[in-house]
């Protein structure tokens, strides 16, 4: 496990170690907490006001770069619904925006995080999306909406079902790694991030999920209700011992009809 491996908590065992129990939940951690990511993107946003630095972008640039390949692989529209499921600082969709998809949501349940990705968005001038946020209960959302037309509220992923639907893409990239670390509630969690994540995604819609903390097998298992394997994206591979493995597993996945 590399440094960097454990700073974020990153607890993937690779994928040849054939002997797990696919449904096994591995050691709780802080970084299940909201406590957690609203310190750290309190943190962020104040290092992003100081000197502009928008902070981490969850498994590097390449990640990113590495989903966008795959979306215009799959010929997704411009104008495609794309929901960013913990969006963090916003830096993912920036680089869609960029690239030309119109139609794009991120979801945080960080009021930090939000205000930095507001920010981070303002400052790349992405006029031709709207940004809103709003906080109910303590829980933050960030909307990034093509025109004025659409206006909703959502809260945590977890605990807002109703408000997300219809989504062509929903993309992942550490969220449910973060929601699979919660001390309180690491089964249950999973289990409501699939029913919010079945209800987002429309019929044929695409699930894009980066993660290091679960092995591919693991989220074949995982995702296995509902949801057809598409493909796996190549991921820069180490070795030990002889063998090789991921320390990040991207995957994409079919919303099943
Ligand atoms: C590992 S970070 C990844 C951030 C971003 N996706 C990236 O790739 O840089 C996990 C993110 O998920 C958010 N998060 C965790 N649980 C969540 C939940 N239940 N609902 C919404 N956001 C959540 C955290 O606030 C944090 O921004």
């Amino acid at each position: 496990m590399d440094s960097a491996r454990d700073t974020h908590g990153c607890q993937n065992t690779t994928k040849y170690d054939e002997e797990q129990n696919l449904e096994d939940d591995f050691t709780s951690s802080k970084l299940g907490t909201k406590e957690y990511w609203d310190d750290a993107y309190r943190r962020e946003l104040h290092t992003y006001r100081d000197i502009g630095d928008v902070g981490e972008i969850w498994f590097g640039e390449e990640s990113m770069h590495r989903v966008i390949r795959c979306l215009k692989k799959e010929n997704i529209p411009a104008n495609a619904a794309i929901l960013d499921i913990g969006t963090g600082n916003g830096m993912l969709l920036v680089e869609l925006a960029s690239c030309g998809f119109t139609n794009l949501t991120g979801i945080d349940y960080s009021a930090a995080a939000v205000e930095l990705a507001k920010n981070v968005l303002g400052q790349e001038c992405l006029s031709n999306v709207k940004v809103e946020a709003c906080c109910q209960e303590g829980n933050s959302a960030l909307f990034i909406l093509e025109g004025e037309a659409k206006s909703r509220k959502v809260m945590d992923f977890l605990s807002s079902p109703v408000e997300l639907r219809g989504f062509d893409v929903c993309i992942d990239k550490g969220t449910f790694d973060a929601v699979s670390l919660n001390p309180d509630s690491t089964a249950d969690g999973k289990v409501c991030y699939l029913r919010t994540l079945q209800g987002a995604l429309r019929e044929g819609g695409l699930f894009i999920i980066t993660s290091c903390n679960w092995t591919k097998e693991q989220l074949l298992h995982f995702f296995s209700q509902g949801f057809e394997f598409q493909q796996e994206l190549p991921t820069p591979t180490f070795q030990f011992g002889g063998r090789t493995g991921h320390s990040v597993t991207a995957l994409v996945f079919k919303r099943l009809c």
